[in-house]
């Protein structure tokens, strides 16, 4: 792969999106690659790590250059490709971290927005720029961001293309947490081992109840949870888990069983 690297470190699998001529810019081989990478992540990876090379961007944007000359047919692809990778990531069956490290402008917010939650460095900057390039974001942002934040903000970035630091960014609850750039991806790790030491089969229920539950009306939503609650049962997990609870002993490494 020339744009993505990735690295697994326990059962963590992070990916660094590391084009650094174009600051990371989502060019349609780097979206393929990625792609790639999402449909090999196999069940020993508990949690997964999304960031950026280099210091400067997560990922600034889809690229520029590419999408210039693009008619509307092609501009239609290239979105629906984007979005069915996006949509690929958010529907992984465990946690999907950001990890911003600077930039994420258009596509790159979208990348960010599609991961199940973020924390970014102090300087990380947000925003969806494509209106001031005369086109729309194409990539998830009108649909995820009013879902995430709220319509008001939703609009105002996307209609204004303002730019946004990382204590906005917190403020309006686009990102959890805001770490020196330095400290970024160790706390990024140390809250994917904390994810990754829980039951496996628990987490990955938690992730489609909650995730696939926002897009339900609430009866349906609850129908939904009991149905992920209960496939954790009879499992060697929750014997386990709970029995060590019980039995006042630590327990064993959930075994994902
Ligand atoms: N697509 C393609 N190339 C991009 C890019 C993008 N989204 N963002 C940056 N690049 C390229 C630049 O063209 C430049 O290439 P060059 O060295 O061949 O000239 C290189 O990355 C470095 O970017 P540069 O603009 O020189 O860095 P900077 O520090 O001055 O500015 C940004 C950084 C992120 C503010 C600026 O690059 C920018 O505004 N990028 C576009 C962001 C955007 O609108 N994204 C949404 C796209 S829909």
């Amino acid at each position: 792969m020339n744009n993505i690297r990735t690295e697994l470190k326990d059962t963590i699998l992070t990916i660094t999106v590391d084009r650094p001529k174009a600051l990371n810019a989502l060019n349609r081989e780097t979206l393929e690659e990625l792609k790639r990478v999402i449909e090999g992540i196999d069940s020993g990876v508990r949690c997964v790590i999304v960031t950026g090379g280099g210091e400067k961007a997560f990922v600034a944007g889809a690229d520029i250059a590419a999408m210039r000359s693009m008619t509307k047919a092609q501009a239609k692809e290239f979105s629906a490709f984007g979005n069915g990778v996006f949509r690929a990531l958010e529907r992984l069956p465990i946690p999907v971290i950001a990890a911003v490290n600077g930039f994420a402008l258009g596509g790159g917010c979208e990348l960010a927005i599609a991961c199940d939650f973020r924390i970014c460095s102090e300087n990380a900057v947000f925003g969806q720029p494509e209106v001031a390039l005369g086109i729309t974001a194409g990539f998830g942002g009108t649909q995820r961001l009013a879902r995430l934040i709220g319509e008001g903000w939703a609009k105002q970035l996307l209609y204004t293309a303002a730019r946004i630091k990382a204590p906005q960014a917190l403020e309006i609850g686009l990102v959890n947490q805001v770490f020196p750039a330095g400290e970024l991806m160790e706390e990024a790790r140390k809250i994917a081992t904390a994810i990754a030491n829980n039951g496996p089969i628990a987490v990955s229920a938690t992730k489609t109840a909650l995730t696939d539950g926002l897009l339900l009306d609430i009866d349906e939503a609850l129908i939904l949870e009991a149905d992920r609650f209960s496939t954790c049962f009879e499992t060697e997990d929750q014997r386990e888990a709970m029995s060590a609870m019980l039995e006042k002993r630590p327990a064993n490494p959930f075994q994902g069983k």
